[in-house]
């Protein structure tokens, strides 16, 4: 693609005079957005870089392996495994409020990028794939007054105090062209079409308060329910689909008991950029076919229900 070759020239040389020789630490969540920007950086400033993968125990199953096989032996970029799970699962106790939510996040996820800046004598510049639509999601809804519908937690700059600069090579850029620019890097087909996963994670698709056994619950549900868009060959007509477990619970009867667990809300939609969606249109073999497999696949969830509201006026995620 020519548009992205140029783009990636043009970028290179623009991260190369912004850092100089500066350190840059690069915050990777999983999702296509940070895989493409450190990939990108690294190119531009080779072991001036250091990326840093956070576990805050939010992550999708075999989330942690996936990114760390990806970068550690794919591209050979070295990587930093943190495993704050439990700093950022103790100080999430009891919180219900999405925003709070997402401010905890944002706020752990600097200390503990201010921690391994520490680590290596100090880093200079904090990356971010930050994109397009993230910006101005954050700042207001388009066409209406200047809300915030969302505090990404990876938009709005830094705390004052901290030293660090921002990097974000690709905040001009909407999703499919980072998917473009990814293909352009070299990276994997299969990682390039990911569905984006946000950077909070399993935090704001867990409503209500978060503990280590709903996140397991949910965990098993999305994987058995990607697993099955997998297998109908309909993962790449999806912007995005994940599971939801709500904090209700509801009665059911299973063999000859009755039953009292968690509520698993699904959600598929079609996009472009991710500022409007339209929910996806499945058949109901599919969704009955799949609430049986969750139901009985995964121990708590005796009820499963599909999203069927479209953004606006619903967003993507639950919170
Ligand atoms: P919403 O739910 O606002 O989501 O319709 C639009 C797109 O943005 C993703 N999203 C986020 N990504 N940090 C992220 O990195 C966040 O805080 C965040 N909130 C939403 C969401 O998954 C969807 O693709």
């Amino acid at each position: 693609d020519w548009t992205m070759r140029a783009f990636r020239e043009e970028e290179i040389a623009k991260i190369r005079a912004q850092v100089g020789k500066g350190k840059v630490i690069c915050g990777l969540s999983g999702g296509v957005d940070s895989a493409v920007a450190a990939v990108l950086i690294h190119e531009a400033i080779g072991e001036q870089l250091t990326c840093v993968f956070v576990d805050h125990g939010l992550l999708r199953l075999d989330e942690a392996k996936t990114v760390v096989d990806l970068f550690r032996h794919h591209y050979n970029i070295p990587l930093v495994h943190v495993d704050a799970s439990k700093q950022f699962l103790g100080e999430l106790e009891g919180v219900t409020d999405p925003e709070t939510k997402r401010k905890t996040i944002g706020r752990l996820f600097i200390e503990v990028f201010e921690q391994e800046a520490k680590k290596i004598g100090g880093a200079d510049f904090l990356a971010q794939g930050t994109l397009y639509p993230d910006v101005i999601e954050s700042v207001s809804f388009t066409g209406g007054p200047s809300v915030t519908i969302k505090s990404h937690h990876n938009v709005g700059g830094l705390p004052e105090r901290m030293n660090m600069k921002l990097v974000e090579p690709l905040r001009e850029l909407f999703k499919d062209e980072v998917r473009k620019l990814g293909r352009e890097l070299g990276l994997p087909e299969i990682f390039v079409g990911r569905h984006p996963f946000p950077g909070p994670g399993l935090a704001i698709r867990c409503p209500g308060d978060i503990t280590r056994d709903k996140l397991d619950i949910l965990r098993k549900a999305d994987a058995v329910y990607i697993d099955q868009i997998r297998k109908h060959g309909l993962y790449d007509e999806i912007w995005q689909a994940f599971a939801v477990l709500l904090p209700v619970k509801t009665v059911g009867v299973m063999g000859d008991g009755r039953t009292y667990d968690y509520v698993v809300g699904l959600r598929a939609v079609t996009s472009t950029d991710g500022m409007t969606a339209d929910f996806y249109q499945f058949d109901m073999k599919f969704l009955g076919e799949t609430a049986t497999r969750i139901i009985n696949e995964v121990k708590g969830v005796n009820r499963v229900v599909y999203d069927v509201t479209s953004k606006p006026p619903g967003t993507i995620e639950w919170e």
